[in-house]
């Protein structure tokens, strides 16, 4: 019996699919029996002009090897009419995948409002507005399959990039919540943090790292993930690219609970610091903390040791 994990009469949308890892999402999906809708508005990696001709081409690609596609060239801001053509041409849609992207790097100290608002339209409100319109679908046929697209630089930070990290990890938040309400319905979403060779990264590394780096090898986990045998793995977060995949996952320390009364200073808070953050028992929590129960165990404690005086009187302190 063949292996191949299949896609046959499903409808997935791509978009940013006129080049880098959108192309190879496309063309696997077509190979495995879907039809695909490749969105693309066209421009340049740092968000100007608009074109065609990118997402032509991918669409005249899938057909020549007897793929079903048709290609759309909005804006992910008006991701409604990009769902619109999956419906119109293919009558359904079953998987999204999130994948449009540009950069507006420049330090923090040099960022423009422009520089921070791009980003946040393409990426947050793109990933939005696209969700947003399938979402009805998903819910009514009771299934549905995101994919949104985060990156390192949104995980770690990165220098250059304080306007595409906050976006980026913002796909994080946007992810595990769409998890939890889709779940009910079938509606599984999961993010990636890939990396892979593209127009975006070829600027700023070497050739020979860049070869191993294939946006093909972002795909199996896509696939795995968007796969209707998936039912459980939802929310979740994985690093992709050059053969590595791995999850991440949220750790709290075991933290330090501290009575609330006239003792609780910012002396008190310093005299537990090691205990605030100290992992040697982490929790992997999907949600949190249970504020009602801690707050019942602190008013059991003893005072806290102050390490300082309590004043809200509203009086200049005095440097003692
Ligand atoms: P890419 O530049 O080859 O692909 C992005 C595509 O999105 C382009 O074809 C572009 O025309 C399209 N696009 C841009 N703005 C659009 C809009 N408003 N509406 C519709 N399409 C639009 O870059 P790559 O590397 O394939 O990136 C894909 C995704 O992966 C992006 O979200 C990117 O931020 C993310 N990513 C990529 C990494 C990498 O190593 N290549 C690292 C981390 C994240």
């Amino acid at each position: 019996m063949s292996e191949q994990l299949r896609f046959d009469g499903q409808v997935v949308v791509v978009t940013g699919a006129g080049g880098g890892l959108g192309k190879a999402y496309c063309i696997f999906f077509a190979s495995r029996g879907a039809s695909v809708v490749v969105n693309d508005l066209g421009g340049s990696f740092k968000g100007e002009g608009a074109s065609s001709k990118a997402a032509d081409v991918v669409v005249n690609e899938i057909k020549a090897a007897g793929g079903k596609a048709v290609a759309n060239y909005d804006s992910v801001e008006n991701g409604d009419r990009i769902i619109d053509t999956a419906i119109k041409a293919f009558g359904r849609i079953d998987i999204l995948i999130n994948n449009a992207g540009i950069l507006r790097d420049v330090s923090f100290k040099n960022m423009k409002d422009e520089d921070w608002d791009l980003i946040f339209k393409v990426h947050v409100k793109g990933s939005y507005k696209c969700a947003r319109a399938a979402w009805p679908y998903f819910r009514k046929q009771k299934y549905g399959r995101v994919i949104n697209t985060a990156s390192a630089a949104g995980l770690f930070g990165n220098f250059g990039q304080a306007n595409y990290s906050a976006a980026k990890l913002a796909m994080v938040g946007f992810t595990e919540t769409l998890a939890k309400e889709g779940i009910k319905y079938n509606i599984i979403s999961n993010v990636i943090a890939p990396i892979a060779a593209s127009r975006m990264t070829e600027t700023v590394m070497p050739p020979d790292l860049l070869a191993l780096m294939k946006p093909e090898w972002v795909v199996p986990l896509v696939a795995v993930l968007t796969h209707k045998s998936n039912t459980s793995e939802t929310g979740s977060i994985f690093e992709v690219g050059g053969g590595h995949i791995a999850k991440l996952r949220w750790e709290r320390s075991s933290g330090q609970l501290l009575k609330c009364d006239d003792t609780y200073t910012p002396g008190a808070v310093l005299k537990k610091w090691d205990d605030v953050s100290n992992f040697s028992k982490p929790e992997h929590p999907t949600g949190v903390a249970d504020f009602v129960g801690l707050l019942e165990q602190s008013q059991k404690l003893p005072a806290n040791e102050k390490g300082e005086e309590p004043d809200f009187s509203g009086r200049v302190a005095l440097v003692t």
